[in-house]
């Protein structure tokens, strides 16, 4: 039976179709509202479906963490960067055969134009690699006329694989840039994963050795980033694309909503904070802080607006930061040790247990990708290179989809009422 709610206003009664998915909440539209002249208002989207998608499900509550249908947990244990990008673009796994065509593809596309190098020459070295990832990803699409037609799928496929491949490269360009090394050529002979930390670590005179157990926690450091419904920056890359745009230009959009720290920017404020507490002896003081309505001091890494429940992605974080520890040597340190008190302290206290806030992915991604030897500034530009892959899959899904609407909200006005102008002259 088809369900539906009812909605009385003033003296009309309205009966609003409800929709159902294949997990997780039903949803009242609401689309016919505004031939009644009224809207929702729902500041933040606390509830509110802003699309239909069947890439990633989330079921905040008991902390699942599903890609098409497979768990997180499943994904990082079995599968690889690639896979998972391919999985998140076309719906399935791929056979043997796909997926040895997709790694040429992506190989084929990991280069960027040189005339992109000069893009960098115009960023001052302490520009934060943020800052930089925007601006050039974004004038990519000064490069690639020959795929910005949206409507065409092969162009939408190109425009994918080109985004996919080349941000490592941009990444660590990045990173050379605000270093002052030179910038490392791709490898297509290595992996995805390892062909990052070659570009980022290796110089024109030495090619660093990078031990397997590294790469593979690079790798699962990408796939727990792919993806993840629809977060603020993958509602701005729908929002952006929802008019047209080119790929590379949304994607640009994403990146800028991602660097804040209630977002992505997330895992370098939280390494930032550990640094901060220093110690084990001050956490108390930090979660006092925290606890303050009157402070907006808050502990970075900690809650989430869907989980409700321990971040699944944050679980296997936990675990590849260990193994990442452990090969580094850097078990003992103090940073690692504030940040296992911290979250003990934490999941004990009645004012986080209340609130349902757990550590989110970004706790312990900042001390593994630390230990990788990146750089803080770094953390939220690996971020945005794995969650690419998201991003793209859910333009990808909302283009291809015949008729889709550009987004444009509607708001409830609390601003002046019509008056007349007053000239200058008569202003005191
Ligand atoms: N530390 C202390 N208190 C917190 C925290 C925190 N990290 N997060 C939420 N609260 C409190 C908040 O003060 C509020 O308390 P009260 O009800 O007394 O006013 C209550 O919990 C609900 O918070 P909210 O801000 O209404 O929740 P939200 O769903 O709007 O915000 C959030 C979610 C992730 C922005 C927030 O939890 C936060 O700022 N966390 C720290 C930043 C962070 O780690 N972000 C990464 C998110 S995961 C990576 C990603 O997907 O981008």
């Amino acid at each position: 039976m088809n369900k539906s709610a009812s909605l009385s206003l003033d003296e009309q009664k309205v009966e609003l179709p409800v929709k159902e998915g294949t997990l997780g909440f039903d949803v009242v539209e609401v689309t016919s509202l505004s031939k009644l002249d009224v809207f929702t208002f729902d500041p933040g989207f606390m509830s509110t479906a802003a699309c239909e998608s069947k890439i990633t499900y989330i079921d905040g509550e008991k902390g699942v963490l599903l890609h098409r249908g497979y768990l997180i947990k499943e994904l990082c244990e079995h599968s690889n960067f690639l896979e998972v990008a391919f999985l998140l673009l076309y719906g399935e796994l791929p056979t043997k055969a796909q997926a040895k065509q997709f790694n040429t593809d992506i190989n084929l596309h990991t280069m960027v134009h040189e005339q992109l190098r000069y893009f960098f020459n115009g960023f001052r070295a302490d520009a934060h690699p943020m800052a930089i990832m925007v601006g050039v990803v974004g004038a990519l699409s000064a490069f690639y006329y020959d795929s910005l037609d949206i409507t065409n799928p092969e162009h939408r496929r190109i425009s994918a694989i080109r985004l996919i491949a080349k941000m490592p490269t941009i990444a660590a360009m990045c990173y050379k840039y605000s270093i002052g090394q030179p910038f490392m050529y791709p490898n297509n002979d290595l992996s995805y994963a390892e062909n990052f930390l070659h570009m980022m670590f290796s110089t024109p005179c030495e090619a660093m050795k990078i031990n397997p157990i590294l790469i593979r926690a690079m790798d699962q450091i990408f796939i727990i980033h792919a993806d993840h419904e629809q977060n603020a920056s993958t509602s701005t890359v729908r929002m952006a694309g929802s008019t047209g745009a080119n790929p590379f230009v949304c994607i640009s959009a994403g990146i800028a909503a991602l660097w804040g720290p209630a977002h992505g920017g997330a895992n370098e404020a939280a390494l930032n904070m550990l640094k901060q507490i220093g110690t084990v002896d001050r956490i108390p003081e930090f979660i006092a802080r925290a606890k303050d309505p009157n402070d907006s001091f808050r502990l970075m890494g900690f809650g989430h607006r869907v989980y409700k429940n321990y971040d699944p992605r944050a679980k296997v974080m936990q675990q590849t930061c260990h193994e990442v520890l452990a090969v580094t040597g850097k078990g003992d340190s103090p940073l690692f040790k504030v940040a296992v008190e911290l979250e003990r302290i934490a999941l004990n206290d009645e004012y986080f247990i209340q609130r349902k806030l757990y550590p989110n992915v970004d706790f312990y991604s900042g001390i593994t990708l630390s230990a990788l030897g990146i750089p803080s500034s770094m953390f939220t530009v690996v971020f945005a290179l794995a969650r690419t892959s998201g991003w793209i899959s859910q333009w990808s899904e909302m283009v291809s989809v015949p008729n889709y609407k550009i987004a444009r909200p509607r708001q409830l006005y609390t601003g002046a009422t019509e008056r007349d102008f007053v000239p200058m002259a008569e202003r005191e």
